[in-house]
């Protein structure tokens, strides 16, 4: 008796645990559903995928989601009575640019110049609903400036987008596009780099309006005790920091201000100042509130749904569901130290190093001394990851090849150390570098400063371009080995032609002690047209040379999904490693009708993106390969 009844005030408890928000507790019924199938839940017990809304293009033959130029694309009754199960939450979508062109009925002169200017930081791009950070993926169809050429269009942007602010809003997102056999994305803040978030004829939920964030100084779970915190699906970094310094605590958080904690960033691993210290993003999540593909609202621990508690820390986002709130681990507050320096390397062979400007304290030395400094910078962050810090650096080649300089910027960050321990542990290389003909001490660039990790941030975010990516993750071994060691560094000075390698000393990356990025900013659109296969493919293949050599100094490692090429071969493994075959399972079991899709997600081979020339664009029919 006594056990009956403990059993069952357990049972209650959890179902109260399952809540992070009031608004989660907005949930689609059985009566919200009524005699509308279009919002009905998928029958579970099924695990062979109901295809019958799925649009067979007579054309070609293939297996295609509805589109709007489809038939069976839903008629307008049927969108309006959507919009009416969504309480009016539904909206068609605009291009954010669309005020800034003359023939569009959205024409508005003075909108476009705030817009313009709004735009030009993410933190202007996140709180529109259908755009994105590197909107060449879409196309660019409504480049956003005062002075457009041809139209604004939608390109690869969603038709219909669903503003979610309750669990029921995206549950019925997801049971209108399954049943409907429309194509789904999720925009949380748009950041994705190669279109993860935006589809040509989709249906969008966006996460944005999903919002709150509640301390637990003791939060006890079966997988954790201690202090956390309950964070909705909506929150960005800049909002974490923000939260942290209002309750003297520590979360690991994205270092962009506008990238969503509980996004790519926990769906796929998340690297910040703290990776050393307290692990990835994804390692944070000791709950998540999920939507799941049949539109059912799941808690997600190591109790409950265990598959897809492993599969969305680290598997992909937008692949197994979408979560709408997480609880995440918190920590005492920390003070960061900092040390930033930057030195250049001229390209003049007559050039006598070093050369300290009195002005600036600017430092030149010759190409040599310049790249033995990188190669000094390279081997010393393997101490700074063992003292559990990071190091970033950006490598920015000469603008005029002919007589300019390189710049290196560096800087190690130190969780949890004082002024005196980051100085003292500094001190070797600092000594090394001036061996090395670069006197960093003595210049006045070179700083060390401590901060407190959790300082006030705002939203505004970074400045904005347009790049296409490639990285590769270092393994800790080429650390060991002289001779791969220095080819390891050669194939970074090699890569120095356009763009630049950007490292993060990483452990948690499991092997990694480098993530090292090159970037090209030769976007495959220009003045709103996609430029000529030939072209695109020539800069695209420019890049993969260089990170072939990376690949091929670091066999069996990969790369980081959210900061890496979308056309990276063998994605699967470079991605997700061993993991694969679990993770392609669960995608499977979880969602048999392929209701989630993003470009090389666990089980994305399964369709693609029908775009003239096979580009890598998100503006065509999704079909099934
Ligand atoms: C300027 C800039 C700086 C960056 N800095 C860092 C950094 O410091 N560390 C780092 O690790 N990465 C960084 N990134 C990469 C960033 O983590 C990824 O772009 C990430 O995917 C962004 O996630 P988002 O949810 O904010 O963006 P979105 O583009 O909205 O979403 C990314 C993907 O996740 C899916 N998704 C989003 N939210 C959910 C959800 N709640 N449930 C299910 N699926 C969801 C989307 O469908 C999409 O597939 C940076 C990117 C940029 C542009
Ligand atoms: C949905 O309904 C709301 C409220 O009636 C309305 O403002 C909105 O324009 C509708 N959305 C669409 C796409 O029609
Ligand atoms: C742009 O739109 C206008 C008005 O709708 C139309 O007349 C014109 O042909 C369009 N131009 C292009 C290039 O599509
Ligand atoms: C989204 O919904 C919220 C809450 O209802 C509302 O305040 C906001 O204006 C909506 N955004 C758009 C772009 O419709
Ligand atoms: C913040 O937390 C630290 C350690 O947990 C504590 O020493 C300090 O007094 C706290 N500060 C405030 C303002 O509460
Ligand atoms: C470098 O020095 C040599 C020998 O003094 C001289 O001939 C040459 O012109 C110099 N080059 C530059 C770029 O100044
Ligand atoms: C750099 O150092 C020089 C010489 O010591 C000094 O004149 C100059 O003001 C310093 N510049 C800055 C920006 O501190
Ligand atoms: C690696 O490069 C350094 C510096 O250029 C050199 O001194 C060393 O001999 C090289 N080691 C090997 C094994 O090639
Ligand atoms: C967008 O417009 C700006 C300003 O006119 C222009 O520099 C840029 O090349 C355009 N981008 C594309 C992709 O067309």
């Amino acid at each position: 008796m006594l056990t009956k009844f403990l059993l069952s005030l357990l049972a209650v408890q959890h179902l109260v645990g399952a809540v992070n928000f009031a608004w989660e507790e907005t949930q689609l019924t059985k009566d919200d559903i009524a005699t509308f199938d279009s919002i009905a839940f998928a029958d579970t017990a099924l695990s062979v995928p109901v295809d019958s809304n799925i649009n067979i293009a007579t054309s070609s033959g293939r297996e295609c989601k509805v589109g709007p130029w489809d038939t069976a694309w839903p008629t307008e009754a049927e969108w309006a009575a959507f919009n009416t199960s969504l309480d009016g939450a539904l909206i068609m979508t605009v291009p954010q640019g669309a005020v800034c062109y003359p023939n569009d009925p959205h024409y508005d002169k003075a909108a476009c110049a705030a817009v313009v200017e709004a735009t030009a930081h993410s933190g202007g791009i996140v709180v529109d609903p259908s755009n994105i950070v590197q909107p060449w993926s879409a196309g660019e169809p409504c480049n956003i400036t005062e002075t457009p050429i041809g139209n604004c269009s939608l390109g690869g942007f969603p038709v219909y987008i669903v503003n979610a602010t309750t669990v029921k809003h995206v549950q019925l997102g997801v049971n209108f596009a399954r049943n409907k056999g429309i194509r789904l994305v999720v925009k949380n803040t748009g950041h994705d780099f190669v279109g993860r978030s935006v589809g040509a004829g989709a249906l969008s939920i966006w996460l944005h309006n999903l919002q709150g964030q509640k301390f637990v100084p003791d939060f006890s779970g079966s997988n954790y005790c201690g202090p956390a915190a309950r964070i909705a699906g909506g929150i960005q970094g800049w909002q974490v920091y923000n939260f942290m310094a209002d309750n003297n605590i520590s979360i690991v958080a994205p270092g962009e201000s506008t990238v969503a904690i509980l996004g790519g960033f926990t769906a796929v691993g998340g690297h910040s100042a703290l990776t050393s210290y307290y692990g990835m993003g994804s390692d944070q999540a000791i709950q998540l509130q999920v939507v799941t593909a049949d539109g059912r609202f799941l808690q997600v621990d190591t109790d409950n749904n265990a598959d897809l508690f492993f599969a969305m820390r680290g598997g992909g986002g937008s692949t197994y569901g979408i979560v709408t709130s997480a609880v995440v681990k918190a920590f005492p507050p920390l003070t960061l130290q900092t040390a930033q320096f930057v030195w250049s390397g001229s390209l003049d062979a007559n050039f006598s190093s070093p050369n300290i400007d009195p002005f600036t304290g600017a430092i030149t030395v010759d190409k040599e001394a310049f790249w033995s400094g990188v190669r000094e910078y390279i081997q010393f962050s393997r101490s700074v990851s063992s003292a559990r810090g990071i190091g970033i650096c950006n490598i920015d080649p000469p603008t005029d090849p002919l007589s300019g300089l390189f710049q290196m910027t560096g800087q190690f960050i130190l969780p949890g150390q004082t002024l005196n321990d980051a100085t003292a542990f500094l001190e070797p290389f600092f000594s090394t570098m001036i061996q090395l003909g670069i006197p960093l001490t003595q210049s006045n660039t070179t700083t060390i400063t401590g901060q407190a990790y959790n300082t006030r941030r705002t939203g505004q975010g970074d400045p904005v371009s347009q790049n296409r990516f490639s990285s590769r993750l270092f393994p800790r071994t080429n650390w060991a080995d002289p001779a791969l060691f220095n080819a390891t560094v050669q194939s970074i000075r090699a890569a120095k032609w356009q763009g630049f390698p950007n490292d993060a000393v990483n452990p948690a990356f499991r092997e990694t002690l480098m993530h090292a990025i090159a970037f090209d900013s030769a976007s495959p659109v220009k003045d709103g047209r996609v430029l000529p296969a030939k072209v695109v493919n020539a800069a695209h293949a420019r890049l993969d040379s260089f990170i072939d050599a990376w690949r091929k100094l670091t066999p069996g490692s990969g790369a980081y999904m959210n900061e890496a090429d979308v056309q990276e071969p063998e994605w699967q493994q470079s991605f997700f490693g061993d993991h694969y075959p679990r993770l392609l399972h669960i995608k499977r079991h979880r969602d048999p009708w392929g209701v989630f899709w993003a470009p090389t997600t666990p089980g994305s081979e399964a369709w693609e993106v029908v775009v003239a020339d096979g580009l890598p664009l998100q503006t065509g029919p999704l079909c099934r390969t």
